[in-house]
């Protein structure tokens, strides 16, 4: 163990740590050790990871000398934020940067910066082809990642810049899965037109961000996306009508009418979808499914992560 070297996971209790953490401890023989960050090493999930052989210690985003304590002797960060808890960019910010600082300062020799676009680099503030959220945001959850960037950036950090795809698991857990409409059937509902949505089962992130780690230097200073399908609202209504053995239809609704559900964050994700469609040419190109399967060979299609998760999906 001594000579394998620590990768610090941020959120390791979470979807994207977790499944980095599991395959860090599922390959002993890969050189890496895991040290997973919680808040509390005595929940459940921090136990679990301390059973897979994880070092489990304390830190919180919001505070720069526990990350510090946490990075210290470490290979590798994998930095995270977690927007949902509290919907404010400024706040994702700072944690982002409280990570960078940590980062350089204990001389952490490669960052994965869990990223996202920066929509306003695509749609300023000033276009009115959809409305400007928090003052000065297009999607605040995007736009606070991708401006973090520089964090590490300027901080000298060797960095991989990795953006995500939409998590499949939202059809579990983020009430996006089908919903049955007035006429009994059951439909899910995304703004997407005819467009393609990339997205991924939540435990390929940590895969493949231990295929990134793995490699190393080579892929520090660059900006990587991921994703394990490619897919319509239609073509993944058709797999949900495979796997559930009832029909399942696609519910294209105008990004206004989403931005108008009343769901905390429904604007934020009525501007999301909007961008994923109006730049999908662009945003499926950022995400290549080939390469996502050459960092890690697990990688699950929509159908096999379906198949395996079916059972889970609440149907209303
Ligand atoms: N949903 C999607 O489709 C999607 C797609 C791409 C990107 N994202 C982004 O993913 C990010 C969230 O990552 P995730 O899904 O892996 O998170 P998650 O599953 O919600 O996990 C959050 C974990 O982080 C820990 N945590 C929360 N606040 C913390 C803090 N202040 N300090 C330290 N740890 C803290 C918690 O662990 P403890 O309680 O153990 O501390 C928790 O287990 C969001 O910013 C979101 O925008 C989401």
């Amino acid at each position: 163990m001594a000579d394998r070297k620590i990768i610090a996971v941020v959120g390791a209790t979470g979807a994207q740590g977790s499944g980095l953490v599991r395959a860090i401890q599922g390959d002993p023989s890969g050189g890496f050790v895991a040290r997973a960050l919680t808040r509390n090493v005595n929940s459940d999930k921090a136990k679990e990871l301390a059973k897979l052989g994880a070092e489990v210690v304390t830190a919180d985003v919001d505070d720069e000398a526990s990350l510090e304590r946490a990075f210290r002797g470490a290979h590798g960060a994998y930095c995270v934020t977690f927007y949902w808890e509290h919907f404010s960019p400024d706040r994702e910010r700072a944690q982002a940067a409280a990570m960078a600082k940590a980062a350089k300062r204990t001389a952490v020799s490669h960052a994965i910066w869990s990223t996202l676009e920066d929509t306003r680099r695509w749609v300023p503030v000033d276009d009115d082809r959809m409305p400007t959220l928090l003052g000065s945001y297009k999607v605040p959850h995007f736009d606070s990642k991708g401006e973090s960037d520089r964090y590490f950036t300027e901080a000298g950090v060797p960095t991989t810049f990795l953006l995500t795809s939409f998590y499949w698991e939202n059809f579990i857990y983020f009430g996006m899965g089908p919903e049955r409409g007035p006429d009994g059937k059951l439909a899910i509902t995304l703004p997407m037109g005819d467009r393609k949505l990339p997205g991924i089962a939540t435990e390929d992130i940590g895969r493949c961000a231990y295929g990134i780690f793995r490699k190393g230097a080579e892929y520090a200073g660059k900006t990587l996306g991921i994703a394990g399908g490619q897919l319509t609202g239609a073509e993944m209504a058709d797999a949900f009508t495979r796997a559930l053995g009832q029909e399942v239809r696609y519910n294209d609704v105008p990004p206004d009418v989403y931005r108008g559900f009343g769901f905390p964050g429904a604007e934020d994700l009525g501007n999301m979808f909007q961008f994923k469609r109006d730049f999908a040419d662009y945003f499926c190109g950022a995400r290549s499914v080939d390469f996502s399967r050459a960092l890690n060979p697990a990688l699950q299609s929509f159908e096999v992560w379906l198949e395996r998760n079916k059972a889970r999906i609440p149907l209303e």
